[in-house]
C-alpha cells in the first residue's frame, strides 16, 4: 500500500484550487433539487435548514414531530432507532405539503452497533485499505437504522493530548490525517450513496479545533496561516477531494472569529478556493454560541453572521427558524441565498435515494445491525490498531504453555464498557463486548488459571452532559478499608502467578468531548499498583487502554513489555489476546509524539530547528530538567520480528524543479516471524524562503514480508510534497534548495541522504 500519490493529488489541488471531485450523477441531483425548490415557498426553504435534535438537550427545544409538521426540519440529530426514525419520517412523508425526506445524522465515529477500535487507534494502523472496510461497516449498519448521515469523520490534528478529543482525529501529522480523511469518506459514502451500504460523511470541524488553548475543549485557536494551510487544511482537502458531502463548522474561536461564523474558512478557503459543492453544518447549537461568545449581538445577528459566512443548516440551535424569515424580508439576505444553502441539501436527500426509499426496513434492520459477520473484522482491526511499545527481552508473545498460572490485573482488565469510547451510540449493548481478561480466557481456555484483581478503582473526577446524555451510573467509591483490601489482594495474586498482564489506563469517558485532562499521569492509584506489582518481580506485560498518550516515564524503563491497546472496540479483548499469544504480530505506529510527561506539551515531531536546535553549541536539552526529547517518537511501534531498512537511494541527487525526486530503499524481515512494517519517508528543507520543520513525513509504504524476506519501497517526491505555503508570500512555493531525506521505521530514522532542487 503506498499513499504518495493521493499526497500529490492533495496538495496540487490545493494550489490550483480546483473543484471537489463529484461522484457521478451530481448534475442530475441539483437538477432535480432546483425542479423542487421551484414548488417550494420561501418558508419551506428555510425549514428545510433546520436540523432539530431528537434528542432535546438544548432547553426550549421543539419536539421533532412538531417542528416536522410545521415544515421546520430538514433533518434530525441523534436518532438511532429504526421504529423512531420510520415515525418522524412519516410525518414528514405523510402530514407535511411537498413530502420531502427528511436526513437523520448521528456520530457513527468508529462503528454503530459492531464497535471497532476508536479513530485515533485506526490511523494508528496507518492502514487505508484497513479504515475504508471498518467504516464500510459502520455505515451498512447505521444505513440498516435508517441514519443517512454520520458526523464524521473528525479531521482535526491534535498536538495537545490534554484536549480529550484527540482520540476522534488521526493525530499529529497531515499527510498521515490526509490518507485516514480520504479513507474514511470513501469508507462511509462509497461510490453509491442511494446503496443501503452507503451515508452521508461529514468533515468536522472545519477548523483549527485540535488547537485549543491549553487542550481544553472549545477554547480559543490561534493557528498561523502557515500552520493553518500547511498542517491543518490538508486532512480537510484530502476529505473533499474524495467528495465529502458535508462540512460542519467548529465551536471554538479561531484566531478571534468563532468558526461558525468564520467567513474566512467557510467562504474564502472552503467555497471559493476549494469549491466545495455540498453543504455545510453548524455544530450543536453553535450558531446560538456566537452570542455566548460576544460576537453576535443576539440570536437573530447570530442566525444572520453564521448564514452569510456560509453555515447552511443550523444543528439544533432553533436560530435560523426563529430569524431567516425576518431576514428575508428586511431584505438583508436574498431568497437566492437561501436557494443556494438548500439546494445541496435537497441534492443530498435525492442523492440518498430517500425520496424513492424514505422508510427503514425494520426487518432487514434486524438482521444486518450487529451481525456477527462483521465480528473478524472488529478483531482484525483491534490486531492492526495496537502499537508495541516495548518488548524489552523478548517478553511478548507469551507461551500458550497449559498449566501456567496468568493474573490479569488493573482496573480496566474486564471492564467492558471502557473498551469503548464515549461515542459508541446512544443505547451501549455491552453484552457481547469482550474484555482482556475475557480474550484471555477465550484463548487459553481451561488449560491455564486465569485469574483477575481489580486492585484500584478509578472515576472520572466530573460528570460532563455526557455522563448523563448516555445515561452512566455513577461509580460507588470504595471504602479506604476496601480500596487497601483490594490493593493487598491485587498484590498477592500477582506472588502466586507466574506472570502478570497489567491492564490499565483510562475509563471510556475520560476522553472524548468535554474531557480534557490537565495531568497525563495514569488516574487513580494506577501507578502505585503497577510499581507494587512490579515489586513482585513476576514478568510483567502492561496492556494499556485508553484514548491519549499517559505518563509512562516510570513503566518505560521498568515494565519489560508495554502494548498500547486504545479503546480498542467489541472484540478488542480477542485481538489483544492474539497480540500477546502470538497469533498476530503487532503493526501499529504511533500517530502521535509520546511525550515524556505534560510538561513537554505540545509536542510533535515536525517542529522548526529555531537557532539554536537541541544538542547545538552545547546545549545538550531545551529544559534544564530534562530532555525535550519524547518517549515514543511519531511513527513509532515494535513488532515481534526485526526488519532493517538499508540502501537508500536516489535516481538522481540533482533535480529539476517540477520534476520529481525518486527514492528507494530495501526493507528486509531479519527476524524470525511474519510481520508488517510501515517504511517512512521524511525529508527537511535545508534553506529557502522560510524556515521548515526538522522533519516531515512525506511518503509511507506498508510492507507484510516473510522471515528472511526482502522488498524495495519506492517513493516519488513531486511538487506537492516539496511545496509549502509561505507566509510571507502568501502562496505555495517551491523553493530550489537542498533537502535531506531519510527513510526508516519512525520520525528518528537515521538512514539518510540528501538531494537538490534546481531552479
Ligand atoms: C458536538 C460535537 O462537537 C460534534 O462533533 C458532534 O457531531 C455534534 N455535537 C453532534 O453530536
Amino acid at each position: 500500500m503506498k499513499y504518495l500519490i493521493a499526497g500529490i493529488a492533495l496538495t496540487a489541488a490545493c494550489l490550483a484550487g480546483t473543484a471537489q471531485a463529484q461522484p457521478a450523477g451530481t448534475a442530475n441531483f441539483t437538477a432535480k433539487a432546483n425542479a423542487l425548490l421551484g414548488r417550494m415557498t420561501l418558508e419551506e426553504k428555510i425549514g428545510q435548514l433546520a436540523q432539530i435534535g431528537g434528542v432535546a438537550f438544548i432547553p426550549g427545544s421543539p419536539k421533532p414531530e412538531d417542528a416536522i409538521r410545521k415544515g421546520q426540519a430538514g433533518s434530525i440529530l441523534w436518532i438511532s432507532k429504526p421504529a423512531d426514525i420510520n415515525r418522524l419520517q412519516k410525518v414528514a412523508m405523510e402530514e407535511t405539503r411537498l413530502r420531502i425526506p427528511l436526513i437523520f445524522g448521528l456520530d457513527v465515529i468508529h462503528g454503530f452497533k459492531t464497535v471497532f477500535p476508536m479513530p485515533l487507534a485506526l490511523a494508528a494502523s496507518w492502514d487505508g485499505a484497513l479504515i475504508e472496510r471498518v467504516h464500510g461497516v459502520a455505515a451498512k449498519e447505521a444505513r440498516a437504522a435508517g441514519i443517512t448521515w454520520t458526523f464524521a469523520p473528525m479531521l482535526d490534528i491534535a498536538r495537545d493530548p490534554r484536549w480529550g478529543r484527540m482520540i476522534e482525529g488521526a493525530g499529529e501529522d497531515p499527510v498521515l490525517g490526509a490518507m485516514v480523511a480520504r479513507a474514511q469518506v470513501r469508507g462511509f459514502q462509497g461510490n453509491d450513496l442511494s446503496s443501503p451500504e452507503h451515508i452521508l460523511a461529514c468533515a468536522k470541524h472545519f477548523a483549527g479545533y485540535g488547537a485549543a488553548d491549553g487542550g481544553r475543549d472549545y477554547d480559543s485557536s490561534y493557528i498561523s496561516d502557515s500552520e493553518l494551510w500547511n498542517v491543518y487544511f490538508p486532512p480537510f482537502r484530502a476529505a473533499l477531494d474524495a467528495g465529502v458531502s458535508t462540512f460542519m463548522s467548529a465551536y471554538m474561536d479561531l484566531n478571534d472569529v468563532p468558526a461558525t461564523g468564520n467567513s474566512f474558512l467557510l467562504q474564502d478557503v472552503l467555497r471559493k478556493t476549494w469549491k466545495f459543492q455540498g453543504f455545510v453544518v453548524s455544530d450543536a447549537n453553535s450558531i446560538g454560541d456566537l452570542v455566548t461568545h460576544g460576537f453576535a449581538r443576539d440570536r437573530k445577528d447570530a442566525a444572520f453572521r453564521a448564514f452569510t459566512a456560509g453555515v447552511d443548516m443550523d444543528m439544533a440551535s432553533g436560530t435560523y427558524n426563529e430569524n431567516l424569515l425576518a431576514l428575508v424580508k428586511a431584505g438583508r439576505i436574498s431568497e437566492a441565498q437561501i436557494e443556494n444553502a438548500v439546494r445541496p441539501i435537497l441534492a443530498a436527500k435525492y442523492q440518498l435515494g430517500l425520496f424513492e426509499h424514505p422508510y427503514v426496513d425494520e426487518a432487514r434492520s434486524k438482521s444486518v445491525i450487529g451481525a456477527p459477520e462483521y465480528l473478524p473484522l472488529a478483531r482484525e482491526a483491534a490486531q492492526r490498531t495496537a502499537v508495541l511499545l516495548r518488548n524489552e527481552g523478548g517478553l511478548l508473545p507469551l507461551a500458550k504453555d497449559a498449566g501456567k498460572s496468568i493474573a490479569v490485573i488493573g482496573p480496566l482488565a474486564d471492564a467492558r464498557r471502557d473498551m469503548l469510547t464515549m461515542w459508541s451510540g446512544f443505547d451501549v449493548d455491552t453484552s457481547t463486548t469482550v474484555t482482556v481478561l475475557q480474550g484471555i480466557r477465550n484463548k487459553l481456555g481451561s488449560g491455564a488459571r486465569v485469574e483477575h484483581a481489580e486492585g484500584v478503582q478509578i472515576a472520572k473526577q466530573y460528570r460532563s452532559m455526557f455522563e448523563d446524555l448516555l445515561g452512566m451510573k455513577k461509580v460507588e467509591p470504595w471504602t479506604e478499608a476496601q480500596s487497601q483490601q483490594e490493593f493487598t489482594k491485587a498484590v498477592e495474586l500477582a506472588k502466586r502467578s507466574d506472570m502478570v498482564v497489567l491492564v490499565m489506563g483510562e475509563a471510556a469517558l475520560m476522553s472524548g468531548e468535554l474531557a480534557s485532562q490537565a495531568s497525563l499521569d495514569l488516574p487513580g492509584r494506577q501507578q502505585e499498583l503497577m510499581q507494587a506489582i512490579a515489586a513482585t518481580g513476576k514478568p510483567v506485560a502492561l496492556v494499556l487502554i485508553n484514548g491519549r498518550p499517559l505518563n509512562l516515564t516510570w513503566a518505560s524503563t521498568h515494565i519489560p513489555a508495554i502494548l498500547e491497546a486504545w479503546h480498542p472496540g467489541n472484540e478488542g479483548g480477542n485481538g489483544i489476546a492474539d497480540l500477546l499469544f502470538g497469533d498476530a504480530n503487532p503493526s501499529g505506529k504511533l500517530p502521535i509524539t509520546w511525550p515524556r510527561n505534560v510538561g513537554q506539551i505540545p509536542i510533535y515531531y515536525a517542529h522548526n530547528l529555531t537557532h539554536q536546535p537541541e544538542g547545538s553549541r552545547g546545549f545538550s536539552s531545551r529544559y534544564w530538567d530534562q530532555t525535550g526529547a519524547p518517549l515514543y517518537p511519531f511513527g513509532h511501534g515494535l513488532s515481534y520480528t526485526n526488519f532493517t531498512v538499508s540502501n537508500l537511494k536516489l535516481a538522481s541527487a540533482q533535480v529539476k524543479s517540477g520534476s520529481p525526486v525518486e527514492v528507494s530503499a530495501d526493507v528486509e524481515n531479519t527476524g524470525s516471524r511474519a510481520g508488517t512494517e510501515v517504511v517512512q519517508l521524511y525529508i527537511h528543507q535545508r534553506a529557502g524562503g522560510a524556515s521548515r520543520p526538522v522533519r516531515e513525513l512525506k511518503g509511507f509504504e506498508k510492507v507484510s514480508l516473510k522471515p528472511g524476506e526482502k522488498k524495495t519501497v519506492r517513493f516519488s517526491l513531486g511538487k506537492s510534497e516539496l511545496s509549502y505555503w509561505n507566509s510571507a508570500s502568501k502562496g505555495w512555493v517551491l523553493d530550489a534548495e537542498s533537502f535531506d531525506v531519510w527513510v526508516g521505521q519512525d520520525a528518528s530514522a537515521t538512514l539518510h541522504t540528501e538531494f537538490t532542487i534546481q531552479p
